[in-house]
């Protein structure tokens, strides 16, 4: 483009979005939620789904206090998901990640030998990763080293580095399958490499955030390799902790959450658990059991969402290709994932902050720019995420031609002033 091309095509965008200030909008597409027919999916669970016996097959009466592992139906079902036994699996409360958040406490404060009585605790944060993971590290006081993601997992070597030189990297966060946001899953050498590399601190975990295992979107089913099972022909059976949750399965906030590790790990934390409450809502897994039964149901039952999600990311990559070819094809690339609840834009160096902000002066909502890099600091200033899940097809389109219009806008401000 000539410098007047350039000139030109600024003023009509800026007419463009002075026309969107007129007139704001109130959208979001910040966080990845299931949206309201999702949910409708999973109203059997309450009204079609009676519990008619009381007792699980561990004999348990599910009304009563007792079965602080899980009732062994359900870590029999988890344990599908994640496949691990029964004896290496242990099923929660309603939320994963105060799983995780458990686990690292446990770490930290009343472990053998708890890693807050040393002058630091690193952890190591594959990136973009998930927010909220940066935040639990963040509150429990324990330094965040961003590695960069490389479209099949962390960089390894950079992860071996750090793991075999420095006693204070005492684990990592990876989301194994349709990572949050980038939608890519680990391969099997990543995991191989994973289980075997040497760790300078010999209680090095990783937190193996399995949210999105069963949840494809098309055809392609992806699936990180049993890290468990790799871990243990290792020699290392306790380095990896799973966690799963029918948070995106059924409903968010009323769902079931599981862990899998191997038994020594399980009874390690089940104690910490003991410590906390008696037992958890034991009627909640025997219902989700009866609902979704073994894994050819849950198959069933998730491509009823993947029905109505996929059309979405469809959308989203279709008006994205047709906006940002020829001459703009430079302006950004995105992520075309085969599962998960993201799409992972990233812009030109230096844009990503400001087109968030132009967004949300217009009544858009977008995750925070870089929210997906620990402390919410990339150098880049180039990472956007998009949830569309929640958002209504109609809405969708209205926030993708916004959006459309503030990456080209921003991307030739800025490149007008270089
Ligand atoms: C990677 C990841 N882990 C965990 C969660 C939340 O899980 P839960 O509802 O089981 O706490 C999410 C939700 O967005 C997620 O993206």
């Amino acid at each position: 483009m000539t410098k007047e091309e350039t000139a030109e095509q600024l003023s009509a965008l800026k007419a463009q979005y002075s026309l969107y200030e007129n007139r704001p909008f109130d959208l979001t597409i910040a966080r990845g939620i299931p949206s309201t027919d999702q949910l409708k999916l999973s109203e059997a669970l309450l009204n079609e789904t009676p519990i008619k016996k009381w007792y699980s097959e561990d004999e348990l009466d599910i009304r009563n206090y007792g079965g602080l592992f899980g009732i062994r139906e359900a870590r029999a079902l988890f344990g599908q998901m994640m496949e691990t036994s029964v004896d290496e699996t242990f099923v929660g409360g309603n939320s994963s990640l105060q799983l995780m958040y458990a686990t690292l406490n446990h770490f930290m404060f009343t472990a053998d030998t708890p890693w807050s009585r040393e002058e630091k605790v690193k952890f190591i944060c594959p990136s973009p990763g998930y927010d909220r993971h940066w935040f639990m590290l963040d509150h429990m006081g324990i330094e965040m080293i961003p590695v960069e993601l490389t479209g099949e997992g962390p960089d390894m070597e950079v992860v071996e580095k750090l793991v075999s030189q420095d006693p204070a990297v005492k684990g990592m966060f990876v989301v194994p399958t349709y990572n949050n946001p980038t939608g890519e899953t680990v391969s099997d050498e990543v995991v191989e490499q994973l289980a075997n590399m040497h760790t300078a601190a010999e209680d090095f975990i990783i937190l193996w955030d399995n949210a999105y295992v069963v949840h494809h979107l098309n055809g392609v089913k992806e699936k990180a390799a049993n890290l468990l099972e790799a871990c243990k022909a290792a020699g290392s059976p306790d380095r990896v902790i799973q966690y799963v949750s029918t948070s995106k399965m059924t409903l968010p906030g009323a769902g079931v959450a599981a862990m899998g590790a191997s038994e020594a790990r399980i009874k390690e934390l089940a104690l910490e658990f003991s410590k906390q409450l008696i037992s958890f809502d034991k009627i909640n897994q025997m219902r989700h059991v009866l609902f979704l039964k073994d894994m050819e149901t849950i198959e069933a039952h998730m491509e009823k969402h993947a029905e109505i999600l996929a059309p979405k990311f469809e959308w989203i990559d279709a008006i994205l290709s047709a906006y940002f070819s020829g001459d703009r094809s430079s302006f950004v690339s995105w992520t075309r994932p085969n599962g998960g609840y993201f799409v992972h834009l990233t812009t030109q160096n230096g844009c990503a902050t400001e087109i968030v902000a132009k967004m949300k002066h217009i009544g858009i909502e977008l995750t925070p720019a870089n929210a997906a890099y620990p402390y919410g600091i990339n150098p880049k200033d180039n990472s956007i995420r998009l949830a569309p899940s929640f958002a209504r097809m109609d809405d969708l389109e209205i926030a993708m031609e916004a959006l459309c219009i503030c990456i080209e806008l921003v991307t030739l401000e800025k490149n007008n002033e270089e």
